[in-house]
């Protein structure tokens, strides 16, 4: 295989790892777009804004005291900034008055000196105030939705973690709820100061010079309508430049995770062509985004200029023909030139609230999510339960109309191993998830002591059945708290009993720490195998009545596999035991064996029987006939 152009890259690879695609939008900044940004709809426009809006006021409303003491302060630290300034007009009036003497006059410029610095402190304090205020409500309101998010998660149905990457559902708690909290933190507190000022300043000029006021207001559009126009183009390069950092990380991701299978087939050198096509994009498309970021600043700075120009000159007029007053004019330049600056900070950071909001309604969709069924009203209990495990007729698809599995019936008593053989693919691992209820069934009935699986609590029922899933999953922690995942209360020599059962004691006692061993990132410092005994001790020590192995042993040397077995079997004597094996010889000895095919049991009967009928089961076993 070549390497593929830009183009297929940049459709592939496009938010591929969204998680690390859009760093969170960076605070402040001019014309620094909105981060976020994942497959299918970077940047965004939220579709029901009020909806978004309503949702998250919700969410801070709970600190209403908090919210109108941040109002207060951003007033209070506006005002202070305005009347800072606007003081400069008697000031400088005082000053130049020549009806007054020096001595006068000095002490006054004195005593101004120490009331702005009163003021200005004043206002340091506010600010001080209202960040802190505004900040702890943000990030509490942010907790709470990372804290909603999480539970949400935790109680979504299997299916839902069947059809979402792990990159994607990451992607809501990183880039969705950091540009929430930089919306709440940031881009909000700029909209209403700057609304503040807008309406603070305005309202100073008309005071001070009315005609000034109104000549100004007339070049006001320029700022309005340049601003938006350069926002708008550094926004569209920083989408780009987003989508082109989502491609790079995407790429890197794949290729450090698959590197040993880029080392097998001898594919760096296409690696690194690919990489350097994306690369490269990359570079043009930040260029872009820095430039007209960067120039945003400069060209507004420099064209409030001219309306400062306009307003000295024409302030400067008035006062020699007007007598109009020189500290108002002062004053009322000094305004001007900033008079566009909360039109811009506004302008800009509408972008990161849109953006923001996109992603808030995005966080909204997982949350209102369906969950998993709720119990029945008055649940049968799982106490006591002895594992008479019955199938009938059960229809099933993942997709309800692709059936997988088809009128499936069998019967399983307590103390009893049942196996399920057939090629890849049949529906084995199927019919195990529908006994703990990852997947409700559509059409049938599966009852446990008699009562269907729907009556009882989904969490006792889940308790009740102790699963080894086909792919194995550790957690980080040490070995000991591995294991005793399969039942919190167990003491330390229950779990050591477990792992001995599980033959998994041996190699733990290798290990520089034994039992203390660290297990990072999912058991990498472990072998396929020794993760399989780890995930079997932890089923050995759950007291479940129904146990279900699905191709635990497939990495686990035989002998071993005979030793787990018989250590197993000790164990379950009084239970119900699911085995689903490729390796055949691990199912001689079940009491019965379905084979499955195509979702269907095409035969059943024990070991002996199977064979004797020369079956789909004789082939298997024999290695007679190929796989189709
Ligand atoms: N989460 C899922 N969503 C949709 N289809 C699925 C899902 N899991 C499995 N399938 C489909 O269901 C069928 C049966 O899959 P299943 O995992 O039960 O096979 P299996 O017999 O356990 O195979 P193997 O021996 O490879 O583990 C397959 O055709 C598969 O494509
Ligand atoms: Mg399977």
């Amino acid at each position: 295989m070549g390497a593929r152009s830009l183009e297929e890259l940049k459709k592939q690879y496009k938010g591929a790892s969204s998680a690390l695609a859009g760093a969170p939008a960076r605070r402040g900044g001019p014309g620094r777009g909105p981060g976020g940004g994942r497959r299918g709809h970077p940047h965004g426009k939220p579709k029901n804004m009020k909806r978004t809006l309503s949702r998250l006021l919700h969410y801070i409303a709970v600190y209403k005291t908090r919210l109108i003491v941040a109002l207060i302060c951003m007033l209070g630290s506006t005002a202070a900034s305005l009347g800072g300034s606007y003081i400069l007009r008697p000031v400088i009036n005082n000053l130049i008055d020549g009806s007054k003497s020096m001595e006068e006059r000095l002490r006054y410029l004195l005593t101004m000196i120490f009331v702005m610095l009163g003021i200005y402190l004043v206002g340091v304090a506010f600010t001080y105030c209202q960040q802190r205020s505004m900040i702890l409500v943000s990030q509490s309101a942010i907790e709470k939705i990372r804290n909603d998010l999480f539970e949400k998660i935790q109680s979504l149905p299997v299916r839902f973690f069947d059809s979402n990457s792990t990159g994607e559902v990451m992607s809501r708690f990183t880039n969705d709820v950091d540009n929430i909290g930089v919306m709440l933190d940031n881009s909000v507190v700029s909209l209403i100061s700057g609304a503040i000022t807008l309406v603070g300043t305005l309202t100073l000029m008309i005071c001070t010079n009315v005609w000034l006021t109104l000549i100004t207001l007339f070049f006001a559009p320029i700022f309005i309508f340049g601003g938006s126009a350069i926002a708008k183009i550094s926004r569209k390069y920083y989408t780009a430049q987003q989508e082109a950092l989502g491609a790079v990380n995407g790429y890197i991701e794949e290729s450090v995770s698959g590197q040993k299978v880029v080392k097998v087939f001898n594919h760096e050198q296409i690696c690194e062509k690919e990489f350097s096509f994306l690369n490269e994009d990359l570079r043009s498309k930040q260029i872009g985004a820095q430039f007209w970021g960067g120039v945003m600043g400069p060209i507004m700075g420099n064209t409030s200029q001219i309306s400062y120009s306009l307003a000295a000159g024409i302030g400067g007029i008035l006062c020699v023909l007007r007598g109009f007053d020189t500290g108002g004019l002062t004053v009322f330049v000094n305004f001007a030139r900033h008079f566009s600056m909360p039109i811009n900070n506004i302008s800009q950071q509408m972008a990161t609230i849109f953006s923001a909001l996109a992603g808030a309604e995005r966080v909204f969709t997982i949350l209102d999510l369906e969950p998993e069924p709720a119990d029945i009203p008055s649940p049968a209990s799982t106490e006591g339960m002895k594992g008479y495990v019955e199938l009938k007729h059960v229809t099933f698809g993942y997709d309800p109309n692709k059936t997988i599995l088809k009128d499936i019936s069998l019967y399983a008593k307590p103390g009893q191993k049942i196996a399920f053989v057939g090629s890849t693919g049949a529906g084995k691992t199927t019919v195990t998830n529908l006994l703990n209820r990852f997947y409700d069934i559509q059409e049938g009935e599966i009852t446990i002591d008699g009562v269907s699986v729907r009556d009882y609590p989904l969490d006792d029922l889940r308790r009740s059945i102790t699963m080894v899933l086909q792919d194995t999953h550790l957690f980080s922690g040490t070995i000991m708290e591995n294991i005793r995942y399969g039942r919190l209360d167990a003491t330390d020599d229950e779990v050591i009993a477990a792992a001995k059962t599980a033959s998994a004691h041996s190699f733990i006692m290798r290990l520089s720490d034994g039992y203390n061993t660290v297990i990072e990132g999912d058991g990498a410092n472990l072998s396929q195998g020794q993760r399989q005994l780890l995930n079997i001790a932890r089923a050995a020590l759950s007291k479940a009545p129904i146990l279900v192995l699905d191709e635990a042993t497939s990495s686990v040397d035989t002998r071993t596999e005979r030793h787990i077995e018989h250590g197993m079997d000790r164990l379950m004597k009084e239970r119900t035991t699911f085995v689903i094996a490729h390796r055949l010889s691990t199912v001689r000895n079940a009491n019965a064996i379905m084979v499955l095919e195509h979702g269907e049991i095409i035969e059943r009967g024990d070991h002996d029987d199977l064979l004797t009928q020369k079956g789909r089961y004789y082939e298997l076993y024999t290695g007679k006939k190929e796989l189709d």
